[in-house]
C-alpha cells in the first residue's frame, strides 16, 4: 500500500492553549481513516493544518512525500486535497449547480484569456464544467432542485452538495468534517454508502465523526484525540476496546 498523507508530531498552539499536542498518523491511497475524540479535542484544527487554513507550530505534513507546511489552502487543494466543513460553507445565494461548478472550475483550470474572449475552447470547457457538476450531483444522490439557491435546500441535501463540490475537484484525498451531523437515520445510511462509493473511485478519506456506528462501519483505521493528544491509533475493533479511549469518552459528558 502506498502512503498518501503522513502527519508526524503535529503541534498547534493558540497562545497558551495547545490545541494539538503531538499528532502522528498516515493515510494510504484509497483508505478510510477516522479521527475521533470528544468536543474540543483538536480534530477540526488538525484538518485546518493539513489544508493550509492554520499554520502548525511544529511537525510535518507530507502528501506523497511533499511537504504541505506553509502552503496556502488553494495550493493544498491544487495538489489534490479537498474538504468539507463542519459548518457548511456553500455559497447560499448561488444555485446548487453553480456551487458544484465552482469545484469543477478548479479542476479544469481555464485560461483567463479564453474566458475574456469567450473562445470556443472556453465555451467547451464551460459545458464540460456543467456536465461534471451534474455528474457529481447524481453521484451524491441529490434529490432537490439544482437550479434553485443552495440555501433553500434542506440541511441534509446541502451536506450532499458540499461533498459534490469537493468531488468535482477530483481529489485524491477527501477530508470530511462531521458529515453525519444533523442527518437522520436514512440519510446516515446513504452517507455510509456514499463514502464507500467515493473510496471505490480510489479516493482516500479522512473522516471526523461523532457517530460511532458510522465510524466503526466504514473505517480501516481510527485515530483518537483527547485534549490535543493522540491516545490511540488502530483498527476500529481494537480502538473501541482501548481503556484510554473508553475513559476519554466516559469522562466527557457530550458524546458516548
Ligand atoms: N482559531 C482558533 N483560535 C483559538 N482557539 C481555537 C481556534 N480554533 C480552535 N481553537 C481551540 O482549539 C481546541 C480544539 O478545537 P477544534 O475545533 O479543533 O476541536 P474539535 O475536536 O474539532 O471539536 P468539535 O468536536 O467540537 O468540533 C479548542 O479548545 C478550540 O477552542
Ligand atoms: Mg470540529
Amino acid at each position: 500500500m502506498t502512503t498518501l498523507l503522513s502527519v508526524s508530531d503535529l503541534r498547534l498552539s493558540f497562545g497558551g492553549l495547545l490545541a494539538i499536542d503531538g499528532l502522528t498518523f498516515s493515510v494510504n491511497e484509497a483508505e478510510v481513516v477516522s479521527v475521533i475524540g470528544p468536543n474540543g479535542a483538536g480534530k477540526t484544527s488538525a484538518f485546518n493544518c493539513v489544508t493550509g487554513f492554520y499554520r502548525p507550530t511544529a511537525g510535518q505534513i507530507m502528501l506523497r512525500g511533499r511537504s504541505l507546511r506553509g502552503l496556502r489552502p488553494s495550493a493544498v487543494a491544487a495538489l489534490g486535497v479537498a474538504r468539507t466543513f463542519q459548518n457548511l460553507r456553500l455559497f447560499g445565494e448561488l444555485s446548487v449547480l453553480d456551487n458544484v461548478r465552482a469545484g469543477a472550475h478548479l479542476w479544469l483550470r481555464q485560461n483567463v484569456l479564453d474566458a475574456l474572449l469567450h473562445t470556443p475552447r472556453y465555451r467547451r470547457s464551460e459545458r464540460e464544467c456543467t456536465e461534471q457538476a451534474h455528474h457529481w450531483l447524481d453521484f451524491v444522490g441529490l434529490r432537490g432542485d439544482r437550479y434553485g439557491e443552495a440555501r433553500h435546500l434542506p440541511y441534509g441535501e446541502q451536506r450532499r452538495v458540499e461533498i459534490a463540490r469537493a468531488l468535482a475537484r477530483r481529489p485524491d484525498l477527501l477530508l470530511l468534517d462531521e458529515p453525519a451531523a444533523g442527518l437522520n437515520h436514512g440519510e446516515k445510511t446513504e452517507l455510509l454508502d456514499l463514502i464507500r462509493r467515493i473510496q471505490a473511485l480510489g479516493v482516500a478519506i479522512v473522516l471526523i465523526e461523532h457517530d460511532m456506528g458510522l465510524v466503526m462501519e466504514v473505517s480501516e483505521r481510527v485515530v483518537v484525540l483527547n485534549f490535543g493528544k493522540e491516545i490511540a491509533d488502530g483498527r476500529p475493533e481494537d480502538v473501541r476496546r482501548d481503556p484510554a479511549v473508553i475513559e476519554a469518552y466516559l469522562g466527557s459528558d457530550t458524546h458516548a
